[in-house]
């Protein structure tokens, strides 16, 4: 059976309007999900074995704000195995459910001195700078996908009016593991980015070969390399996005109000 036949068999078949992927220290938010229905990743062909402490691996269908939502708590990052399609069948089973939106969330270093660790930023638009593409070896026409508008403007639109004090801004993924040197972060912010991490950016390609309609959320846990006297450590992103927390459960639990 297909993840997303398991998915509609244990969850029911009505379907689910909005998708969100839940970042590092993020995953809270599952347990808001009303009527939940969680299915260990380990039980869904495709889906990745999540094992980075901090994620939990499991998907969480049910009711957010009264809205039919599936949540992913827990991903599949490239500088686990090397495999930047690591989310396909993952984003894929999304897309055979026909979710109305994907929201991608993580945890990322600001470039920016004016958004400092507990803020919350709207992404605007990426740059892969790890310059990996998860659609290398994908063999039809659908990989020469349009990276224009990938993050949705009008869902970008619906968080903003939500959220006075959201940010907005370039998101650069980076391989990892490491974290980022200085002279990287210098590099990336005069070209661009606000924001960097590990994630994201690759499951909005895919997504965006699926067709699928995408947001995405940053939850800064610190300023990049370079910028403070902090040193960066998992622990750090862990303790922030705890910290912000429930801004970022409100902000996603008024998200998902405008799909029931
Ligand atoms: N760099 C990369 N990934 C991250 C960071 C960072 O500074 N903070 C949280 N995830």
């Amino acid at each position: 059976m297909s993840a997303a036949a398991i998915i509609r068999d244990r969850a029911g078949a009505e379907p689910v309007a909005l998708a969100v992927v839940l970042g590092s220290g993020l995953g809270g938010l599952a347990e808001r999900v009303e009527e939940a229905v969680r299915i260990p990743y380990a039980e869904l062909p495709g889906f990745p074995a999540a094992g980075v402490s901090g994620h939990a691996g499991a998907l969480v269908v049910g009711r957010l704000s009264g809205a039919r939502v599936a949540l992913l708590a827990g991903r599949a990052h490239y500088y686990e195995t090397g495999d930047a399609a690591a989310m396909r069948g993952a984003i894929e089973t999304l897309a055979a459910l026909e979710v109305g939106a994907l929201l991608l969330t993580n945890a990322a270093g600001s470039t920016r001195p004016a958004m400092p660790p507990g803020a919350l930023m709207a992404i605007s638009d990426h740059i892969a700078w790890s310059g990996r593409n998860p659609l290398i070896g994908d063999a039809s026409d659908a990989r020469f996908c349009d990276m224009t508008d990938a993050y949705d403007p009008s869902l970008r639109a619906r968080l903003k009016a939500l959220d006075p004090e959201l940010h907005e801004g370039v998101y650069a993924w980076f391989s990892g593991p490491s974290f980022e040197t200085p002279a990287e972060i210098r590099a990336v912010a005069m070209l661009g980015a606000d924001a960097v991490g590990m994630s994201t950016a690759p499951e909005t390609i895919l997504a965006r070969r699926c067709g699928l309609r995408v947001a995405g959320v940053s939850v800064i846990t610190n300023f990049a390399a370079g910028m403070s006297a902090t040193a960066l450590t998992h622990a750090q992103t862990k303790a922030e996005a705890d910290r912000a927390s429930a801004r970022f459960e409100r902000l996603v639990a008024a998200f998902a109000e405008g799909f029931a």
